[in-house]
């Protein structure tokens, strides 16, 4: 995952903003991360990722999954919870 694919999809939040928003407001739990334009807040797919991005801001892509596996495994997530 390259610093302009989206994080969080449902409220197309990039990586970078992410890491831009972690490095500015440097929040202490997870849940603080939905100051950034909404980031986790929706169907909850990219929670786990936006915690490993906190505890560790330098995750470079390789650490972060495939854009396109990320999107595919997220429809599954969806649908699993329907
Ligand atoms: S992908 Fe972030 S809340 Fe759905």
């Amino acid at each position: 995952m390259k610093d302009d694919d989206e994080l969080c999809l449902c409220f197309h939040v990039t990586k970078r903003k992410v890491k831009q928003f972690i490095r500015v407001h440097q929040p202490t739990v997870p849940s603080q991360l939905s100051d950034c334009y909404g980031a986790g807040t929706g169907c909850g797919w990219c929670r786990p990722f936006l915690k490993r991005l906190m505890e560790q801001p330098d995750t470079d892509a390789t650490q972060l999954p495939d854009p396109d596996a990320y999107a595919t495994n997220r429809r599954q997530y969806r649908q699993r919870k329907k």
